[in-house]
């Protein structure tokens, strides 16, 4: 089994998380985890605190001359913003967040954001400064699964199982994806303000280059409103084996697991598979995807035969709660950010009087680009448990073997 935690505070000294499952052998660098976390600070519509972070996971446990070893791996990302950010006063956050009481006076958040974690926060644990709770709620905590989701995405490129993440729609605007999407125009240097000549495609991580433009408008108009926006992010999944998932409990099916992961992402409220929510509108001639006869098979970029491929994938990939060997697809929704420039009315936590406008905290106008990012972590991670439950062992060599020998004996009985 494959699991995670995270720990940290946006503004914290550092955050942390401990892999546990990883099998022994698989190479791993920092390097290689850095790259994954860089994808995460890109994205037009990011506020000041990506300028400042320059993120990195530090290991510090269960990887030996490059190689793991079978123990949880431990790595910290330091949070930049602590010592040399801009805190609340103009200093950096070190008083603000000391682990230690601390003399120096600071000023409790008290007028509750709507749409933020604020208000069940504070009466559920007791809390008279909203900052005791938003400093957690606050997705920096996603730098720490996108280094988790890097380890697990090492893993799963030992098998030739690709994730690629790309967003459909921000603030209304939405793609006409490409059948086949470039990933590596998604992955160019982005355009900002400081790169008027980057590429559009990049910085909203849109495959449709006309859609991309208006969505730079539309951020920048949102920003001009003091206002906010969200989107759909949608993560592609090409070479898995078919048989992943279960069908025969609730709880092994890929179909909760993944559901799961991609509705714990901050702001997520809705996951869909395939053909989606489309379906309600179709009848099932139209919906469920033929399986090919032997005479159409093929070998799949990665050379392995599927030999119950299909001529279309709105399953998206899952039947039953199993993969079918066809691209897994799944989307998420992603709400408008809830610290608004021009904040929302609201009650102040001491008095319970009417505030004109919510706390407002340097903030995202959207960050749909950077969920994509995040998803693909997401499902790395439980896309490589799955792998693991099926082929399981100790050593990376001992899973490919299990794998190979799976792998070689699908198909129709007779063959
Ligand atoms: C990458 C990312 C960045 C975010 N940035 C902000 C932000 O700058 N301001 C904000 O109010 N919410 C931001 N959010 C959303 C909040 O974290 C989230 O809405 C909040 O924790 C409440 O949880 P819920 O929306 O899941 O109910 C961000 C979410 C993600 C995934």
């Amino acid at each position: 089994m494959l699991r995670f935690l995270t720990s940290g505070e946006s503004h914290g000294k550092a955050l942390t998380t401990i892999v546990e499952g990883i099998p022994a052998n698989l190479p791993l660098t920092e390097d290689y985890i850095e790259t994954q976390m860089a994808r995460r600070q890109v994205g037009y519509g990011r506020g000041g605190r990506m300028k400042i972070e320059k993120d990195r996971a530090e290991i510090l446990s269960g990887v030996r001359h490059g190689l793991t070893m079978g123990s949880p791996i431990g790595m910290h990302i330091i949070n930049r913003d602590f010592s040399t950010g801009t805190g609340p006063d103009g200093v950096p956050w070190v008083d603000e967040m000391s682990v230690n009481p601390s003399d120096v006076p600071f000023e409790p958040i008290t007028s509750l954001r709507p749409g933020h974690a604020d208000t069940p926060g504070i009466t559920k644990y007791m809390q008279s400064d909203a900052r005791n709770i938003l400093e957690r709620s606050s997705a920096r905590e996603s730098a720490a699964r996108v280094a988790a989701g890097a380890v697990a995405r090492r893993f799963l490129e030992e098998f030739g199982i690709e994730i690629h993440g790309h967003v459909r729609c921000i603030g209304g605007i939405h793609a006409n994806v490409p059948s086949n999407i470039d990933w590596a125009e998604l992955e160019m240097d982005p355009y900002h303000s400081d790169n008027p000549n980057g590429s559009k495609v990049a910085a909203v991580r849109c495959a449709d280059p006309d859609a991309a433009a208006r969505m730079i408008t539309e951020i920048d108009s949102a920003r001009e409103a003091g206002d906010s926006l969200g989107g759909i992010i949608e993560v592609i999944v090409n070479g898995l084996p078919i048989g992943l998932g279960s069908h025969i409990q609730w709880d092994k099916k890929l179909t909760t697991r993944l559901a799961a992961a991609v509705m714990s992402i901050n702001a997520v409220k809705g996951v869909e598979f395939g053909a989606g929510f489309n379906q309600a509108d179709l009848r099932g001639s139209q919906v469920h995807d033929v399986v090919k006869p032997q005479s159409e098979w093929e070998t799949n970029q990665e050379g392995w035969l599927n030999p119950w491929e299909r001529r279309t994938n709105n399953s998206g990939g899952l039947e039953g709660g199993m993969t079918t060997g066809e691209p897994l697809v799944v989307r998420a929704v992603v709400k408008p950010i809830a610290t608004i420039i021009n904040g929302l009315e609201t009650v102040d936590l001491t008095s319970g009087e009417f505030v004109a406008k919510a706390h407002f905290e340097r903030s995202d106008i959207t960050f749909v680009p950077t969920c994509a990012v995040i998803e693909e972590a997401m499902v790395a991670l439980i896309l490589a448990d799955a792998m693991l439950e099926k082929f399981g062992g100790d050593s990376l060599e001992e899973i490919k073997r299990n794998w190979r020998g799976y792998m070689n004996n699908t198909g129709p009985i007779s063959s």
